[in-house]
């Protein structure tokens, strides 16, 4: 099932990358002993989807949170829109967090609210909105992520997963962000619903102009999608590049990610001009380590 939305965008230019959005300077961030975060520097230009990948407890998840003001840094600055995210007051903050989006890696939806309920909640948040125009906005979002408005009344734990992803995007886009921000959107789906969700999300990229912050551990979704991936490892982000570039780097992680089986083949997707700028060790054939 793919939203109308694809072929209406299909064919339209790609959002132009400009100013940052994103500006996160010198960060350290501490658990206790624990150093997730050292000396770390990460941008985002507006209209950019930029994949964050790392080992797991690499600190990707807190990066992002840090950056949506849940969770406070340690010790240097996240500009985000241009304003210091530890500098501005409440009311500013509310104003920054209702400009971004996120589908969170758990507990992507209220267990306790229909599907319409889910998406419904951000706009509700905002105060006082008709009822007429909050089932409009519900229903053109649920359309817009390719779900027919029958599952409107539905509760979460009748909802396939790719289905629950798909609300919980629709609510993350509810309020028309400008950045929206996923972390392991297409975990747990099979190689089919993640497919759908590469088409949803440049769909979404294309027709609202977003930028798109993306935590992924899916070589597939990552290639298909990203303009740049910033590679977190060493408690910092050791590149942020286009992924032809990234994976020339010199680290073992980079090794093991994009050189191996999977990441060879993943990177089979990318067109041939892009492919030209690999590594020779990732252009090796994908099928020679495959047992016999
Ligand atoms: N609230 C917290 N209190 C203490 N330690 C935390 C907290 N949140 C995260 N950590 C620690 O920070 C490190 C990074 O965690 P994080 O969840 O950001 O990793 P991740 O890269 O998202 O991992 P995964 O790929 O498994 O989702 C881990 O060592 C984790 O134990
Ligand atoms: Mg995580």
């Amino acid at each position: 099932m793919i939203a109308p939305l694809t072929s209406a965008v299909r064919g339209q230019p790609l959002p132009s990358i400009a100013e940052p959005v994103i500006e996160v300077r010198d960060l350290t961030k501490r658990y206790g002993r624990n150093i997730v975060h050292q000396h770390l520097n990460f941008d985002v230009k507006r209209g950019e989807i930029v994949s964050i990948v790392g080992g797991s407890g690499s600190g990707k998840t807190t990066l992002v949170r840090q950056i949506l003001g849940l969770e406070r840094p340690s010790s240097g600055t996240i500009l985000v829109f241009g304003e210091d995210t530890s500098k501005i007051d409440p009311e500013a903050a509310h104003l920054m967090r209702s400009r971004s989006g996120m589908l969170f890696q758990q507990g992507a939806l209220f267990s306790s609210l229909s599907v319409f309920d889910n998406i419904a909640q951000p706009l509700r948040e905002l105060g006082k909105i008709p009822d007429d125009l909050l089932r409009d906005i519900v229903m053109l979002k649920l359309e817009m992520v390719g779900l027919p408005c029958k599952h409107a009344s539905k509760m979460p734990a009748a909802l396939s997963g790719g289905m629950i992803k798909r609300v919980g995007i629709a609510r993350a886009i509810a309020l028309e962000p400008e950045l929206l921000f996923l972390d392991e959107p297409t975990a747990g789906l099979d190689p089919r619903a993640s497919d759908e969700f590469v088409e949803l999300i440049s769909s979404l990229h294309r027709a609202l102009g977003l930028t798109v912050v993306m935590v992924t551990h899916d070589l597939d979704t990552m290639v298909a999608l990203s303009t740049r991936v910033a590679v977190l490892a060493d408690r910092k982000v050791l590149v942020a590049a286009p992924v032809e570039e990234a994976a020339n780097v010199d680290h073992p992680f980079i090794r093991e990610y994009f050189l191996g089986l999977r990441g060879r083949r993943a990177l089979q997707a990318l067109p041939p001009e892009r492919r030209a700028k690999l590594p020779p060790a990732a252009l090796e054939p994908a099928s020679s380590e495959l047992p016999l």
